[in-house]
């Protein structure tokens, strides 16, 4: 594997050190700790006694964090889990939480190594963060029924060509068995105008990568999970880079701080929430222009935080 300098840009890292460190000897969790950019940000802004746990659910991405943070080694401790298991990961010197980081999606590397996310090199269609993990990309454009796949392409990938595009793969799996990504993208190619080819794959492999790491899913519950296990007056920060995240951490901020004034279906709620939390302010934090012109991939990003009361 290459040198992995070339992936430390960590997206709006003074604002995630801003909002998440208010206790300068506190254990944080980076639950997406991908090249460790955003854990190293964090460990130089906490005193000697301020301690990092790391999880990534990409055993690769451990390695390479663990090869870029060498220096501060013993103040990290890593786990190979995905955030929103990470609870059961903690032993009880691991504890209390003063804040934990999700910076979601997918790293730059993971999209640029062979590891079948992106259509840019023919590789095995995977798409897992996970290599041990059960589920591949070719097992759902394989196997799953019509229905299934046009209801991925839409709700994920936001694709308004979702069923001609699930016709489509149903067809052409009835010739051979899809796996790698230059077939699919051989697939793909046609529904989308040359000026949008490229839009239009990402937004594919987004989809397909949303349903085989089940990633709304887990963001759902790693929210939930890991407010648990905050210290009161404890910060979580959450960099998001499309709606369908963003709605997520935007909803659940909203459920947990309201006191009134919830649609109908999310009243019960109020009732039996467990803890309540303070926006650390309203509107989704996005980074400044000079910094998406040093670093595209940030171009996206939005930001909230939230404390524990
Ligand atoms: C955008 S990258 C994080 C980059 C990181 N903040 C840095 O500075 O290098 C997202 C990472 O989250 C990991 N990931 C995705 N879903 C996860 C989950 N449920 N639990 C743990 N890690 C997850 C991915 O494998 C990837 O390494």
């Amino acid at each position: 594997m290459e040198t992995n300098e070339k992936y430390h840009q960590p997206v709006m890292g003074g604002e995630v050190v801003e909002y998440l460190v208010h206790d300068p000897s506190g254990i944080y969790i980076d639950g997406t700790c991908g090249n460790g950019g955003h854990s190293r940000l964090i460990i130089e802004n906490l005193s000697d006694r301020g301690r990092i746990i790391c999880c990534d659910l990409d055993p690769r991405m451990l390695e390479s964090a663990k090869r870029r943070n060498m220096e501060v080694a013993e103040r990290i401790k890593y786990l190979h889990c995905g955030y929103h298991q990470a609870a059961d990961h903690l032993e009880s010197e691991d504890r209390p939480i003063a804040g934990f980081l999700l910076d979601l999606g997918i790293s730059s590397m993971q999209l640029q190594e062979g590891y079948g996310f992106a259509f840019m090199t023919d590789n095995p269609l995977d798409m897992r963060f996970d290599p041990e993990s059960d589920l591949t990309a070719a097992d759902i454009v394989n196997q799953y029924p019509l229905q299934e796949l046009k209801k991925i392409f839409k709700e994920y990938g936001e694709l308004s060509q979702a069923g001609p595009i699930a016709h489509a793969i149903v067809n052409a799996r009835k010739e051979s068995r899809i796996e790698t990504t230059f077939q699919l993208r051989d697939i793909l190619t046609s529904f989308f105008k040359k000026d949008r080819l490229n839009k239009g794959l990402a937004q594919a492999a987004q989809a397909l990568r949303i349903a085989v790491n089940n990633e709304l899913e887990n963001i759902k519950k790693g929210l939930r999970s890991l407010t648990g296990l905050l210290q009161s007056g404890g910060r979580f920060v959450v960099v998001s880079y499309h709606s369908l995240e963003d709605r997520i951490v935007k909803n659940y901020i909203r459920t947990y701080s309201r006191e009134s004034g919830l649609p109908p279906d999310l009243e019960e709620v109020l009732e039996t929430r467990e803890f309540r939390l303070q926006p650390l302010f309203k509107k989704a934090l996005t980074p400044t222009s000079q910094e998406i012109e040093n670093n595209p991939r940030a171009r996206s990003a939005k930001l909230r935080a939230a404390a524990k009361v």
